[in-house]
């Protein structure tokens, strides 16, 4: 027998109810060592990022639903938005990395071990670079929800990984974005582990119709209305 809501491998079978289980995972992604202490003189630390030049990209790496011969499952969204600087200042030609679970909730990954069916027809990995505005591009599906085992057995809801390197290591970026009106936000231990209710809304993309089906995420990658980024409390 098994309880309500769990199949009888002990998945959930259906999201849950009730209260927001305590994200558990934090301590396990920050770093085991003490920090490395760095000179105290700017021109004695190397901060320039990685350059990551037109070449380096694949004709479809900015599109998911083409990178094999078939057609992914899902709804067809486009995620857009610019990346700018703590003064709304266009951060031009940085490399914006994003990967995602497939419609059904599943990740092309072996350590996923979520039942939902994989789909030939969907990686869920893209890239891009920011053009002279800053603006980023993507056209993929949307992600599925997917159950997190273990205690209180939770959901997570739809959200996309996103890696932004900007212009120096100090403002290198890894996140995730949720799109607003989705009932399971409530539900999301990682998404409830921000503490400032500021910072969560803006980790939420937004409609914009005017693009047809599209979500808006704009990024700011310092200062004090910076992008929450993971491993900050
Ligand atoms: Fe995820």
């Amino acid at each position: 027998m098994t309880a309500p809501g769990t199949s009888p491998d002990h998945r959930p079978s259906r999201p849950p109810g009730g209260t927001v289980p305590p994200y558990t995972g934090l301590a396990a992604r920050r770093p085991r060592h003490a920090p490395v202490p760095l000179p105290l003189d700017p021109d004695a630390v190397e901060l320039g990022g990685p350059v990551f030049g037109s070449a380096d990209l694949g004709p479809y790496d900015d599109d998911l639903t083409r990178q094999h011969t078939g057609e992914p499952l899902g709804q067809r969204i486009t995620l857009h938005g610019r990346v700018t600087d703590r003064r709304g200042r266009p951060v031009r030609g940085q490399l914006v990395e994003v990967w995602q679970a497939n419609a059904a909730g599943r990740y092309a990954h072996p350590a996923d071990r979520n039942p939902a069916p994989l789909d030939p027809h969907f990686t869920g990995a893209g890239r891009c670079l920011t053009d002279a505005e800053g603006r980023y591009r993507f056209t993929t599906v949307r992600p599925g929800p997917y159950p997190v085992p273990g205690p209180g057995d939770w959901w997570r809801p739809a959200h996309v990984h996103f890696s932004l390197f900007g212009t120096d290591f100090t403002q290198r970026l890894v996140t995730q974005m949720y799109f607003a009106g989705d009932p399971l936000l409530g539900q999301d231990a990682i998404l409830a582990a921000v503490p400032d209710p500021a910072a969560r809304r803006r980790l939420l993309a937004v409609p914009d119709p005017a693009e047809g089906c599209a979500f808006r995420w704009d990024v700011v990658l310092d200062g004090p209305y910076a992008t929450w980024r993971e491993g900050e409390r």
